[in-house]
């Protein structure tokens, strides 16, 4: 393929009124000088993705004009997990980071699934291997592991279950009462694995892996601003330090966060999770203010819209991951899908 495929496509009166809609959704976080950059290459992926029988599969993190005007589903890594298990499209593009899309191949082995840049890692999938998760199981024989889905194939596949941000809570107590153990090892991520603890009288044994992104707000930031913003409403995810999380008004997943906007209203909000969360909410919701100390995730932001229709065009990057490990990953991602589903009734 020669050139950037934005290049051969131009803004004509067509593309701008089959995007009118579209424009419409973000016209409140897109500044319409934006806007002629953006359609052709929206127009263009909509019209490809259905041509190839594709989804979009896109991260809360991902910026609005992709997670407003391509996107089929969008949602926290749980929702997608759950959507990337159920869908019937052969190929399922992932905008996100290479685990989401690696969750997804684990899930639907048979399906193609495209990152649309393979360098769009996560720190924390970057603090472990398998290998460092044999050497746990080796020194506490006996202890099950719970492990972030923000992991590696090859990390689940030594894990006898995964968790997400909306479910860990959940997921340590059911394995704890399974295996009838009062310790759970919970890996990577030592402020989840904290604000975890914090919720269960389960113990826990943590990694040292951290969040890039969340382990940069501190509890001062939160004083500060509720100083600065009287009344303001304080979010947090719970990959935050521990500090943060007991000061904030409410932590949860990306999902849950925007969720709680949604039902609650809040006037005015501080979100300490990536910036494109604001973004993607006020754009629905323009009565809420939000105030901005958030943090990029460079990793989410190497996802463009150039990018998601060069793979669809070219048909890269494919996910592959080698088939006995993902046997033994999916059973610990299915294990976490059954958590909180409700048991069929027994006759
Ligand atoms: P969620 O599952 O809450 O969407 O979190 C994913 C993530 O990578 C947050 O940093
Ligand atoms: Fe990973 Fe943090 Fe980026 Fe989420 S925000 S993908 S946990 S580095």
């Amino acid at each position: 393929m020669s050139g950037a495929p934005e290049t051969k496509l131009a803004y004509t009166p067509e593309v701008a009124a089959a995007t009118r809609d579209l424009y419409a959704k973000v016209a409140n976080v897109v500044p319409e000088i934006e806007w002629p950059h953006f359609a052709p290459l929206i127009a263009e992926i909509n019209r490809l993705k259905k041509e190839r029988g594709a989804v979009i599969l896109a991260h809360n993190y991902q910026t609005p004009e992709i997670f407003h005007c391509v996107a089929d589903f969008v949602g926290d890594s749980l929702q997608l997990a759950r959507e990337a298990a159920k869908t019937d499209a052969k190929i399922i593009v992932q905008a996100g980071v290479h685990f989401m899309a690696e969750t997804s191949k684990i899930l639907s082995p048979d399906k193609t699934v495209l990152i649309p840049d393979l360098e769009a890692g996560c720190s924390l999938a970057a603090s472990i291997t398998g290998a460092d998760v044999r050497l746990l199981k080796q020194k506490y024989p006996n202890l099950p592991v719970v492990t972030y889905v923000n992991t590696s194939a090859d990390v689940k596949a030594e894990s006898d279950i995964t968790c997400t941000s909306s479910n860990a809570v959940a997921v340590v107590e059911s394995i704890a009462k399974e295996r009838g153990v009062d310790t759970v090892i919970f890996i990577p991520d030592k402020f989840l694995a904290q604000n975890v603890a914090n919720q269960t009288m389960i113990k826990i044994i943590a990694w040292h892996g951290r969040c890039e992104v969340h382990e940069r707000f501190t509890a001062e930031d939160i004083r500060r601003f509720k100083a600065d913003h009287p009344g303001a409403i304080v979010l947090a995810h719970p990959e935050c330090p521990a500090d943060v999380v007991a000061e904030c008004d409410f932590a949860g997943s990306t999902s849950a966060m925007t969720q709680y906007v949604i039902e609650k209203r809040p006037p005015r909000v501080v979100l300490l999770t990536e910036c494109s969360m604001a973004d993607n909410i006020s754009a629905q919701h323009r009565d809420v203010e939000f105030l901005r100390p958030c943090n990029l995730c460079p990793h989410m932001k190497r996802i463009t819209l150039a990018k998601i229709l060069r793979s669809l065009q070219t048909m890269q990057f494919e996910v592959k991951v080698d088939p006995a490990v993902a046997e033994r990953a999916r059973a610990a991602v299915e294990r976490m899908l059954a958590v909180g589903k409700p048991k069929p009734a027994v006759h």
